[in-house]
């Protein structure tokens, strides 16, 4: 090669992200509540198509989803707009109003800019509102606006009128939600898989659903494009396939999703440390999600243990830090040799609860008072023998 030959060409990987998402594809979607009528819970398989789009067992998915079609026609019907007219959605693009609404503004939730624009439009009829905007009146706003969504204030006050610019100029971006990846790559090349709860209630006389969790679970097909990007999951990482590290992994509901990304990357590369999986929902023989895999795992070594906590299928709930405190003399041997723990899922209720069922074990088998049980805890935290990714 003479001196001025232009060098070799450097292979590297896209960057896909916020402002370059990958488009991707549904390949498979799976209903893993069957039978159950209290509440849908989908596996989604998602075709990467060759893009190469990495991520780690840990890692999420960011989607940009789509607002469901008939809200958007309510939307328009209630503003008396076609949905024709020409706007700038606040991607700054140009569009019709249907479009923009339907993929680029958030129609749901309501924030004070919308709140203090209406005010503004309506005047006095719209007192109670304007009281709720005041510094003092935090909570019983937030009260207020559980349940309500940008429709509800449209129909309030149907004789408001808005200019098509002037109303999506008010409405922030529809953002991405997040999803914990649910496989890995090592054992499915080229997949992405989530396991998704569909957020779906009723209030003020109206059934809604969760934007994102709606699209994906009942309006994307295979033929949808599906825009997303990986988000680091800090710190939620095993420890090297060939430590003889103990892993203890507490995921009730979608919870259990990081972890199937986690037993699917521990089979592949052959990790040496054991494996206990604590899994929890409404009953068992319609919500135990992925149960042959478990049993497959159990099987061929992957996983040494399966506790599961089924809430509804007796009078008393049965949670996941119900089984945690019952087997917390087991428990307490794992963590003395060296493992790590980790918790995914809800952040409201089961996480706290979880870290004050791990305080009484602690202090009971590790013979620790409720001080030293705490210290105990936080320096698992420091230490990263304790890691929790909590939405
Ligand atoms: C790191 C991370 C990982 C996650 N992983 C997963 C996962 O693996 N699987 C999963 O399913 N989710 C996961 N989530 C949650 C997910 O990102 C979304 O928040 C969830 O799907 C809801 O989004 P949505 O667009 O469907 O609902 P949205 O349109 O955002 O609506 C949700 C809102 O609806 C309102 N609401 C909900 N229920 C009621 C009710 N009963 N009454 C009145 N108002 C109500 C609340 O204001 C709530 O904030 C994760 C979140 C994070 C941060
Ligand atoms: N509003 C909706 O339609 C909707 C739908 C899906 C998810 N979500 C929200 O999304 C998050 C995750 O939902 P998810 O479907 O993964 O599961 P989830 O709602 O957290 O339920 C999974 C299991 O956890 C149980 N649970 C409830 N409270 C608990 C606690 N304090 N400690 C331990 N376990 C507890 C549930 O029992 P019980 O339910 O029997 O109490 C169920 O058996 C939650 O914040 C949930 O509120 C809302």
């Amino acid at each position: 090669m003479t001196s001025n030959a232009a060098p070799p060409a450097a292979t590297t990987a896209p960057v896909f992200n916020r402002r370059n998402p990958l488009i991707a594809r549904l390949a498979r979607r799976k209903l893993l509540t069957e039978g159950c009528d209290e509440k849908e819970t989908w596996h989604l398989e998602i075709d990467l198509q060759d893009s190469g789009l990495t991520f780690l067992p840990g890692d999420s998915l960011a989607v940009f989803a789509h607002n469901d079609p008939e809200l958007v026609t309510d939307v328009l019907d209630a503003l008396g707009f076609s949905g024709d007219e020409t706007v700038t959605a606040p991607n700054k693009e140009d569009m019709p109003l249907r479009q923009a609404l339907t993929e680029n503004c958030a129609i749901t939730a309501v924030d004070k800019k919308f709140l203090n624009k209406l005010v503004e439009k309506v005047g006095d009829d719209a007192a109670d509102i304007a009281q709720l905007l005041l510094p003092e009146s935090k909570a019983a706003l937030s009260d207020h606006l559980w349940g309500r969504e940008i429709i509800d204030f449209l129909l309030r006050f149907p004789d408001v009128k808005w200019e098509p610019r002037e109303f999506v100029g008010i409405l922030k971006k529809l953002n991405v939600r997040l999803y914990s990846i649910a496989s890995s790559l090592a054992a499915k090349p080229n997949q992405c898989h989530l396991t998704v709860a569909l957020v779906e209630y009723e209030s003020q006389g109206r059934r809604r659903q969760g934007v994102c969790s709606g699209w994906l679970s009942r309006r994307l097909d295979e033929d949808t494009p599906i825009p997303c990007f990986v988000t680091p999951g800090k710190g939620f990482r095993l420890p090297d396939p060939d430590q003889e590290v103990p892993v203890i992994m507490i995921g009730p509901g979608t919870g259990i999703a990081p972890f199937r990304a986690f037993l699917q990357h521990r089979q592949a590369t052959e990790a040496k440390g054991k494996a206990w999986l604590f899994f929890g929902e409404i009953h068992e023989d319609t919500c135990y999600f992925y149960q042959e895999e478990w049993e497959a795992y159990l099987a061929d070594g992957t996983l040494d243990r399966v506790t599961t906590a089924w809430s509804r299928d007796q009078a008393d709930k049965v949670y996941v830090q119900h089984k945690v405190t019952e087997h917390g003399a087991d428990l307490w041997q794992w963590i003395g040799q060296g493992a790590i723990l980790y918790l995914c899922g809800d952040a409201e209720r089961m996480a706290p609860d979880v870290d004050k069922a791990l305080l009484g074990v602690i202090a009971e088998h590790g013979g620790k008072s409720a001080e030293e049980a705490a210290a105990y805890i936080e320096q698992m935290l420091k230490d990263k023998r304790y890691r929790r990714d909590v939405y």
